[in-house]
């Protein structure tokens, strides 16, 4: 258990729901929300901006302490492009380091804190109240950024999405520090099938019983 707010970890891979998850968590209790990804991303973009390379440890680590948490702006962040990016900055340990003391910081926020990302239940905030691991099968994931994007007015094409995704997830999953695997303590949500309604409800029920475990102790 920690010490401040309630902290609530969120990790899945890309596509699986979870971000929509947080947020809708984060509205409804009140609590702040980091999407950790755009940490990344952030780093991604400044080097892609910056026509700098994306595999130079100590620019990137250099890059990644001067990322303001507060000034995260996810509409120029969320491309494709600069996520498949992010996860090359992302094998990093030095990147890896500076952004986890700044997610750290995060989550100590009161009334309390919902963190999404990769490694949030095994690294960032291992003490966390509640862990989620929020999954779809691959198929599902494609569609569902497929859509995204499609939505967003430009054309893309699904095999290729499906290519990017499993080639996002073997680098996630595979790289020596902090992959991504849930924690052995987090509650897996599926939603392959299940709606994000379903989804939000179960994980919120999680949340109610940590938060009066809590107010107990
Ligand atoms: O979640 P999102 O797709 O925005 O993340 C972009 C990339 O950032 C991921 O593919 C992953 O490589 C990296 N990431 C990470 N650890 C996190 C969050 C994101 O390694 N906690």
């Amino acid at each position: 258990m920690s010490s401040g707010g309630i902290v609530v970890a969120i990790d899945g891979p890309a596509a699986s729901g979870k971000g929509t998850l947080a947020r809708n968590l984060a509205s409804h209790f009140g609590f702040h929300h980091l999407d950790t990804g755009l940490t990344y991303r952030a780093v991604a973009k400044a080097l892609l901006d910056g026509g700098l390379p994306l595999d130079d440890e100590a620019l990137a680590e250099q890059t990644a302490c001067s990322i303001d948490l507060s000034n995260l702006d996810r509409s120029v962040l969320a491309t494709h492009h600069v996520g498949e990016a992010a996860s090359k900055v992302a094998v990093m340990p030095a990147v890896r380091r500076a952004l986890v003391e700044a997610q750290r910081n995060f989550a100590q926020r009161r009334p309390g804190a919902i963190l999404d990302g990769r490694d949030i239940g095994t690294v960032v905030c291992p003490d966390a109240d509640v862990k989620f691991f929020v999954t779809a099968n691959a198929a599902v994931r494609a569609r569902r950024r497929y859509e995204e994007i499609v939505g967003s007015g430009t054309a893309v094409d699904l095999g290729e999405i499906e290519e990017d995704l499993a080639r996002r997830d073997a680098r996630d999953s595979l790289r020596a520090d902090s992959p991504l695997i849930p924690a052995t303590d987090a509650h897996l949500l599926d939603t392959s099938e299940m709606d994000i309604e379903t989804a939000f409800l179960e994980a919120k029920r999680r949340i109610e019983t940590a938060m009066a475990e809590k107010d107990g102790n």
